[in-house]
């Protein structure tokens, strides 16, 4: 996709296959009038029979119209507001994209002019759909004999003055928008491909492209030394050996303290011994969605070379019943020295991720935020919209809750009250791994909190987010904007 800027000074002689005009009802803006004059007055009777009412993101195709250099021409709606909100700026966009990719065009201009979003500048506008073009042209084809065809277009020129600042807003989106579609790539990959191994793999690739990351990569000997006796417990089942990948981006000072970033890659989960249902069970290699969002939030910082230290850790480990399984009641120790009564080998998340957490701790981190398809509990309390966000800093919660509605991938800040931490006691060791049937989704953070006490640590719980089902089953790249989103405002 190339995408680039142009200030329109003439609406009249762009040169496109199809321009877009975003309009009201009343044609306010002086380009909505310009092309309205210049088509001999086109959209306004087609406005006045009825035909388009401006309402936000209703489009009309008009494949022949005469008087513009563009051939074709597409209207869309932005109602009778005079600022937009976030969420209709993005459904104004993707309309656009969707009903000039479903005609066919291959270069489109959006005439961004007449639109306003409240308390939203340029440089967001474009960043936002360099984004949205972006994930708009991803295609899962890894296993398919006939993939969807490629998006049509593969030129768009934005209205916009071609500054340092907008050229940097649209180069952000593209990155992120890469990001996103990497996540969803490994996210919909199947699990007999994606392993712990194959996660591996990919992560060394990342560390082949770009010089700014380094990879390494721990094998089961190697965690068995440092102790990670809890991630093992996870993998013991299986005939995939985990893997504790880490990836370092150097785009700081070498002092500079890291943010890291930690993933919960269980490339599939049939819940071990404690074994799942068999209604859906499938979904369950979408367990890796946290590992593939840190994949694809590493591949977008270094993509836009920020200024920061980031380092991405990836628990992996697949989670199988078998006669070397972890059976429930059996106590493990993790690395951190803490004791675990597994109760239920199907809360095995927190299990590969407090090792990590541990780990994590080797790097003095400025902040660690670990991402993980935790807790089933989680979808039932916020559905798929929203990410749970946990923290043992409510500073760093209001600041991830800020950048996700910056991004447009938003998160609701869960308690992480001592109250809950009850809920884990057990006779036979220091916690049990489960809490009962009450608050899932917190009391799986609690027991991430109590590996996680020596920095400032935030949890996000995309249980829901990382994958719509049904007839569009998919992964949905989530939360990789909000995590790019945090890490550029912190390079400033
Ligand atoms: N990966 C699942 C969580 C999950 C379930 C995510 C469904 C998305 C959809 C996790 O490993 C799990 O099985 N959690 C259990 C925890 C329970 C045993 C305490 C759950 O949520 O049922
Ligand atoms: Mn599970
Ligand atoms: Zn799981």
């Amino acid at each position: 996709m190339q995408i680039s800027l142009k200030p329109c000074k003439d609406v009249t002689t762009v040169n496109t296959d199809c321009l877009i005009l975003i309009v009201d009802r009343s044609l306010s803006t002086d380009i909505a009038k310009a092309a309205d004059s210049a088509t001999g007055g086109a959209i306004t009777e087609i406005i006045n029979r009825g035909d388009f009412n401006g309402k936000i993101a209703e489009s009309l195709y008009l494949p022949a119209v005469s008087g513009l250099k563009a051939p074709r021409l597409l209207i869309i709606g932005k109602g009778d507001n005079a600022d937009l909100k976030d969420g209709e700026f993005d459904k104004i966009i993707t309309a656009a994209i969707n009903a000039t990719a479903s005609a066919g065009c291959k270069d489109i201009s959006i005439m961004l002019d007449s639109i306003s979003v409240a308390d939203r500048k340029a440089p967001w506008q474009l960043q936002r759909i360099a984004q949205l073009i972006t994930t708009a042209g991803y295609r899962y084809t890894a296993t398919v004999s006939k993939p969807k065809p490629a998006l049509s277009i593969r030129r768009l020129t934005l209205q916009g003055a071609n500054t340092d600042a907008n050229r940097r807003a649209v180069h952000c989106g593209a990155s992120i928008g890469k990001g996103i579609n990497i996540a969803c790539d490994l996210g919909d990959l199947p699990g007999n491909i994606c392993t712990p191994s194959y996660l591996a793999s990919e992560a060394r690739a990342l560390g082949r492209k770009f010089e700014s990351v380094t990879v390494s990569v721990l094998d089961e000997k190697k965690m068995a030394q440092l102790g990670m006796h809890s991630l093992l417990s996870v993998s013991a089942g299986s005939d995939q050996p985990a893997r504790l990948i880490v990836m370092e981006y150097k785009g700081g000072k070498k002092s500079d303290k890291p943010h890291v970033l930690v993933g919960k890659g269980v490339t599939f989960d049939t819940g071990g011994i404690s074994l799942k249902a068999g209604s859906k069970m499938d979904e369950m290699k979408y367990d890796m969605c946290g590992a593939a969002s840190v994949l694809g939030t590493l591949n977008a910082v270094a993509n836009m070379d920020i200024k920061l230290n980031v380092i991405g850790i990836i628990a992996a480990a697949e989670n199988m019943p078998s006669g070397s399984a972890t059976k429930p009641g059996d106590v493990v120790t993790s690395m951190s020295g803490q004791t675990i009564e597994v109760l239920n080998t199907d809360a095995e998340g927190r299990l590969v991720l407090c090792d990590a957490l541990t780990y994590a701790g080797r790097f003095k981190p400025a902040s660690v935020i670990d991402i993980a398809t935790l807790t089933g509990a989680c979808v039932v309390a916020l559905g798929k919209h929203a990410s749970g966000l946990f923290s043992n800093d409510d500073g760093f919660a209001a600041e991830l809750l800020e950048q996700g509605r910056l991004a447009q991938d938003r998160a609701w800040h869960m308690p992480l009250w001592d109250d809950y931490q009850g809920q884990l006691d057990s006779n036979f060791a220091d916690m049990a791994n489960i809490g009962g049937a009450e608050a899932g989704s917190i009391t799986a953070a609690c027991f991430l909190s109590r590996f996680a006490k020596d920095y400032r640590w935030a949890h996000l719980d995309i249980a829901g987010a990382a994958w719509i089902g049904g007839a569009n089953k998919g992964a949905t790249g989530r939360p990789v904007g909000l995590l790019c989103q945090y890490l550029a405002s912190k390079a400033g």
